[in-house]
């Protein structure tokens, strides 16, 4: 079944949190944003360990930041198991990615709506997942953009050729029309952030996206 990462957004309060644990969600997606590779500035180190040791779910650390080292360097890892990176922000892609998995942690890359999907084919044997942005990173609440669904498709069928274990995750505007296009497309994972938090019953939300 498709894994569901929730994106807390800006509802950092211990109440969400613990609302969260009470569902079936498998992850929580926290966005840091560093006011350079995006333009907002979210959640700080000591915030990202505070949600780690609240929450019974894995975290699932999306890094919208030019500097990576000092997130990868300075977390207490609390709960962590994908921690993802941004393509597009990044000069030494490889030892980014090695560096994260040093660490014992899962390593994600993220791709922007107008990065094509083949510059990261080389790194796919070395990555546990990628993200797809199906909105330019930045914020919650944007409009799904359709064309992301061809992307997973061509990233399907190369890691499907290649008989690799990376997983695909989407993010960005999802809801529980586009989701079923989402999974048909290939993707194992979909986070969702506006349609899971500003619903009012956070179990039926989740469930209708799978
Ligand atoms: C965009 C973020 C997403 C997004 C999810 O910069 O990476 O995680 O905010 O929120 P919704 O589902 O509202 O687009
Ligand atoms: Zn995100």
């Amino acid at each position: 079944m498709v894994k569901i990462s929730v994106s807390i957004l800006t509802n950092d309060d211990l109440d969400t949190i613990l609302k969260l644990n009470k569902t079936d969600v498998d992850y929580i997606h926290i966005d840091v944003m560093d006011g350079k590779f995006v333009s907002d500035v979210k959640f700080p180190l000591s915030k990202i360990n505070e949600i780690g040791e609240y929450s019974s779910k894995k975290l699932d650390v999306h890094l919208m930041v030019k500097n990576a080292d000092y997130y990868i360097d300075n977390l207490d890892y609390p709960n962590i198991e994908y921690l993802t990176v941004h393509y597009e922000a990044l000069r030494d892609i490889s030892s980014v990615i090695k560096k994260i998995k040093n660490k014992g942690i899962k390593c994600g890359l993220s791709v922007k709506p107008n990065t094509d999907i083949k510059d990261i084919f080389d790194l796919l044997g070395d990555i546990d997942l990628v993200l797809i942005m199906s909105v330019e990173p930045g914020f919650g609440g944007q409009e799904f953009l359709f064309s992301s669904t061809r992307k997973v498709k061509e990233l399907k069928s190369e890691i499907e050729k290649r008989n690799l274990n990376t997983i695909i995750s989407i993010d960005g505007g999802i809801n529980n029309t586009n989701s079923k296009w989402c999974i048909e497309a290939g993707c194992d994972m979909l986070v969702s952030g506006s349609y899971i938090i500003n619903s009012n019953d956070y179990q039926s939300a989740i469930d209708s996206l799978r």
